[in-house]
């Protein structure tokens, strides 16, 4: 069924008629972050192939531009992708199922509501972070989400990605409090950037940085409620560390460790569900058939490349495989040929160290 046809029977869907659907736990144990600018369709098709099993999150788009705006674009997803998550900004409930109902017609497998961005633009919209402040409303938007997905024929889940408070509010009962709250109106998964949202005087980049992390939050709100699928994100930067957290919660999601050192996504795919270590650039190598789509489709190599520059992170000829990257991906014409030239700057194989 269109998407656009399933509008009108979200809006007035019933209050929830179905017990909320979770993410499958096997998946959840690792994921990639939602990241603006960054995790678009092209990106995660990237860190599919690198890891078979994570889970992957959308770049956050507006309930609005999913409504009115240009779908094809936004919501664009590759059927390798799954699974794979659409994260939402929005905080109108009756939007936030409009936009949940399609993203799920798109067939994304999860909708997730962002509680965490803090940038100017989305307070301004009284979303993200700020949300962080609005239990009740964010209660509402989930339960109009879950009315709007929890009941198709495949039920899509819908969870939350927040943080552990807003500015100077270090109050663990008012956490767990937001948490309660959301979790009654049906959210069984909660992905905790585990450290405050300060909504003034620090720009997005200073607040995934300055804020000090606290996963003690986020370990204890999985001790206290174990019922809910809880998933760690912020600062998880080596492979140790992102297992170790599997003790204490459901998952880690990495961003930022993922974007810029692509292969450690590889080795924890490897570390945590089985298989044998695929060397790098038969990895890329596999990226081919979807470069080579992309660009008949007309979408230039740079838009491409820029996601794999991280390929080959602190290996040697990682600076010239980016430098022949970023510099010719630029050319008229550029294409997979220079991906390849790009690889035979890199050392010769030698086994995995290639
Ligand atoms: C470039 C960039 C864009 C981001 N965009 C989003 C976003 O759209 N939605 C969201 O929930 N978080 C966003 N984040 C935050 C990440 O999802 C993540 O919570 C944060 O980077 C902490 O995890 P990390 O330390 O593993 O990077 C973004 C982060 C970066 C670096």
């Amino acid at each position: 069924m269109p998407a656009s046809a399933t509008i009108a029977s979200a809006m007035t869907a019933p209050a929830q008629t179905s017990p909320p659907t979770t993410p499958d736990a096997t998946s959840i144990r690792l994921s990639v972050a939602p990241m603006m600018d960054w995790t678009d369709t092209d990106c995660r098709v990237f860190h599919r192939l690198l890891a078979p099993h994570a889970r992957l999150y959308s770049e956050m788009v507006h309930a609005n531009a999913v409504i009115h705006g240009d779908r094809a674009k936004l919501l664009a997803m590759d059927p390798s992708e799954h699974p794979v998550a659409l994260q939402l900004g929005g905080s109108e409930p009756a939007l936030l199922a409009q936009a949940a109902r399609i993203g799920a017609g798109y067939g994304f497998d999860e909708i997730n509501l962002n509680c965490g961005c803090p940038s100017d633009r989305v307070q301004a919209g009284r979303f993200g972070a700020c949300l962080m402040r609005e239990p009740a409303l964010v209660a509402e938007g989930v339960a109009a989400m879950i009315a709007a997905v929890g009941t198709l024929e495949r039920p899509v889940p819908v969870t939350v990605k927040c943080r552990l408070g807003v500015d100077d509010d270090h109050d663990w009962d008012r956490f767990r409090g937001f948490v309660d709250t959301v979790a009654d109106a049906g959210c069984r998964m909660f992905v905790v950037h585990a450290r405050n949202a300060w909504l003034k005087g620090l720009s997005p980049k200073e607040n995934r940085e300055v804020p000090p992390l606290r996963y003690d939050w986020a370990w204890r709100l999985k001790r206290e409620r174990p019922d809910l699928q809880v998933i760690i994100n912020g600062g998880i930067a080596s492979l140790e560390e992102a297992v170790a957290h599997l003790d204490h919660a459901d998952g880690a999601m990495l961003g930022r460790a993922a974007y810029h050192d692509p292969y450690l996504l590889h080795r924890l795919d490897v570390a945590l569900f089985g298989g044998a270590l695929r060397p790098r650039q038969a990895l890329l190598r596999e990226l081919r058939p979807h470069v080579e789509a992309q660009l008949a489709r007309g979408v230039p190599l740079r838009h491409i490349t820029r996601h794999v520059l991280g390929l080959y992170h602190a290996q040697p000829g990682g600076r010239a495989f980016r430098q022949v990257l970023s510099e010719g991906a630029h050319r008229p014409g550029a294409d997979w040929s220079l991906i390849e030239r790009a690889l035979a700057a890199t050392r010769p194989s030698a086994g995995l160290a290639a």
